[in-house]
């Protein structure tokens, strides 16, 4: 068994004239949680459908479980599960009957549907609903039968297309536990997300912007490459009029609003914290707390995206 999952090299696609995925290169190790984030149209479904051998590269290929995706398209498929953006389960059957669908999809006899339906009733959740229909269940049901539907068979290695889009945070923190439980049985995890919070649970990540990697690392290491200045937290009731003030200032190198809160990065953090104080007590804006942080993946990502909009705009 080779020490990676999955290899990429130069892997790229075309449509027509149009570059969606551009010579990207990354690694994935055995039994890993790994992170593919990008905005929309970044490129991360075109990839997965790639790696799946759903979708044949223009330039570049990509050893998934020691198979080429080329080469061996067919070993590819066999070898591993495959969640897709829209659940891929048929509404008008009922659970169970998805269940066997898929089992039947991936060869599975009898007896070992039998033993795996139990188990993804257990993983997911669905005990009693075996006899529903599968379009009556909420957001979150689906989702975790869609996953176990996707790892019947077993697969070493699962790709998860956007599994939490459209889920409540409750339902996608419960899910991040199935994933994580899968890790522990040595499968092999990749799954996109838009949401970057979510990156966090992932061992390694990788970002794509318009079809190019930006940068890749485990959480710390993109939060220790990437973040050289120290952060500060205002917490105001009016954070859009605090960052209209603070943004205009030559010491605050980047501003950016998370819900109630502002984040700043700064040169100097004791002279921009009198400075932050100063300048909201003479604009009548309260200000609840005022704090350094330990940079989030978001403050990551807002940078090196800001990093790139800059590039393309010069
Ligand atoms: N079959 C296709 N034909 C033409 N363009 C496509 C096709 N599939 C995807 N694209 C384009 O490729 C880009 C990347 O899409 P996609 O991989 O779905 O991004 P993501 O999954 O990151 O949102 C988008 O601009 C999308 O419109
Ligand atoms: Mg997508």
């Amino acid at each position: 068994m080779p020490t990676n999952a999955i290899e990429v090299e130069n892997l790229t696609k075309r449509f027509g004239s149009f570059t969606a995925v551009d010579h990207i290169n990354f690694e994935v190790k055995q039994g890993e949680i790994f992170g593919f984030l990008g905005a929309n149209g970044a490129g991360k479904s075109t990839t997965i459908r790639m790696l799946c051998a759903l979708l044949q590269s223009s330039e570049g290929t990509a050893r998934v479980g020691g198979n080429d995706i080329n080469g061996a398209p067919e070993r590819v498929k066999e070898n591993i599960g495959y969640m897709s953006q829209k659940f891929s389960l048929y509404e008008d059957l009922t659970v169970e009957e998805n269940i066997n669908f898929y089992g039947r999809v991936y060869g599975l006899t009898y007896w070992d549907i039998q033993k795996r339906k139990e188990w993804v009733l257990q993983i997911a959740n669905l005990r009693g609903r075996e006899k529903s229909i599968t379009g009556t269940l909420s957001g979150g049901w689906k989702q975790r039968l869609a996953l176990g539907c996707a790892v019947l068979h077993r697969p070493k290695i699962v790709f998860l297309d956007e599994p939490t889009s459209g889920v409540d945070p409750m339902m996608r923190r419960r899910f991040w536990e199935l994933i994580n439980d899968l890790s522990a049985e040595g499968v092999t995890v990749l799954v996109t997300t838009h949401f970057l919070e979510e990156a966090e649970y992932c061992n390694d990540i990788i970002l794509i912007n318009a079809g190019k990697i930006v940068a890749g690392g485990s959480p710390k290491e993109l939060k220790h490459n990437y973040i050289k200045n120290p952060i500060l937290e205002v917490s105001s009731d009016n954070v859009i009029e605090a960052m209209a003030r603070i943004e205009k200032e030559p010491w605050a190198i980047e501003t950016s609003v998370f819900g109630t809160h502002l984040h700043v990065s700064v040169e100097d953090e004791i002279f921009a914290r009198a400075r932050i104080r100063e300048i909201l007590a003479a604009n009548n804006i309260q200000c609840s707390q005022l704090d350094r942080i330990t940079p989030s993946l978001e403050d990551v990502f807002i940078y090196l995206l800001d990093q790139e909009t800059k590039k393309s705009a010069a």
